[in-house]
């Protein structure tokens, strides 16, 4: 079953000139498995992710069809596209630092996200928080709970986030450049953890990154996007193997040159 079935999705942005963005990527995700999405710096993975959650206003426009859990996404109005998102897609970002109120605890920020979604209350509220939160191995939730945002390092805070993007099952996450912000070991233990995610929930996950090795450690399949396009659409083996564009051979390339992942820096600065 198709959890995500994106038709024709194109990012435009009107200022003098028009300037295409995005253009008409295609692409569907199915309930429990993992699509990753690459491509260099520039090359429109976030404008696809922010038009497929109509997260962009003008001067940028948005043309898709959109199908969410076999819900027609167009025909939504913003403020029910809002409701679904919060419960039933999960978004896990970049810089942990940037999702959170950096004046508000984590306990209380979890609180606000989750407790309209639960019947839990009291201390069985706070105590499934402390088990979302051991799920995501931070054993000391209750500190934890208690701490501000800049009280925690950055791979602490992706754990939060991942916890609570998790926490109501959603049918779909979406994770965009999840691991870059962090240390090399850290992205290690939260790839496990995404990993173990998506044997566990049945979601569907859409992770985006430059970093071929991290996002093949967990997708079954590639899409790798150059100046707005879908330049190749393939399974993770086969594409490690034996890329067939161009720019995929490039990045093959880079990534052998480079000795192992590429970031966005070192991919740019070898196949541009
Ligand atoms: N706020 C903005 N204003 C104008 N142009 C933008 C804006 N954000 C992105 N763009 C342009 O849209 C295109 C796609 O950018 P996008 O952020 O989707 O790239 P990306 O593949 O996510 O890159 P990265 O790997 O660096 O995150 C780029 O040409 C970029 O310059
Ligand atoms: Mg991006």
């Amino acid at each position: 079953m198709k959890i995500l079935d994106v038709e024709n999705l194109t990012v435009k942005m009107m200022k003098e000139a028009e300037q295409i963005l995005v253009d008409s990527v295609s692409f569907h995700i199915k309930k429990g498995e993992c699509l990753g999405l690459i491509g260099a710096s520039g090359s429109g993975k976030t404008m696809t992710v922010k038009g497929i959650l109509d997260l962009l206003n003008p001067p940028f426009f948005v043309e898709s069809k959109i199908t969410l859990n076999n819900m027609s996404w167009e025909s939504l109005k913003k403020s029910e596209k809002r409701k679904i998102m919060a419960k039933d897609i999960g978004i896990i970002l970049q810089n942990p630092m940037n999702a959170f109120d950096p004046l508000m605890r984590i306990g209380k920020q979890m609180h606000h996200y989750l407790y309209p979604y639960t019947k839990l209350k009291g201390e069985e509220f706070t105590n499934w928080l402390i088990s979302l939160l051991e799920e995501v191995h931070i054993s000391h939730g209750e500190d934890v709970l208690k701490k501000y945002p800049h009280q925690l390092s950055g791979g602490m805070l992706q754990r939060v986030m991942i916890a609570l993007s998790t926490a109501l099952s959603p049918a779909l996450i979406i994770a965009d450049e999840p691991t870059t912000a962090i240390d090399s070991q850290t992205q290690r233990e939260i790839l496990k953890l995404l990993k173990s995610i998506k044997s566990k929930n049945e979601s569907g996950i859409l992770m985006v990154s430059h970093d071929i090795d991290a996002v093949c450690s967990i997708a079954d399949r590639i899409i790798l996007m150059d100046r707005g396009r879908i330049v190749e659409q393939s399974d993770c083996v086969d594409f490690l193997r034996d890329p067939k564009s161009i720019q995929g051979k490039n990045l093959m390339k880079c990534k052998s040159k480079l000795g192992g992942e590429i970031h966005a820096f070192g991919y740019t600065k070898c196949v541009g």
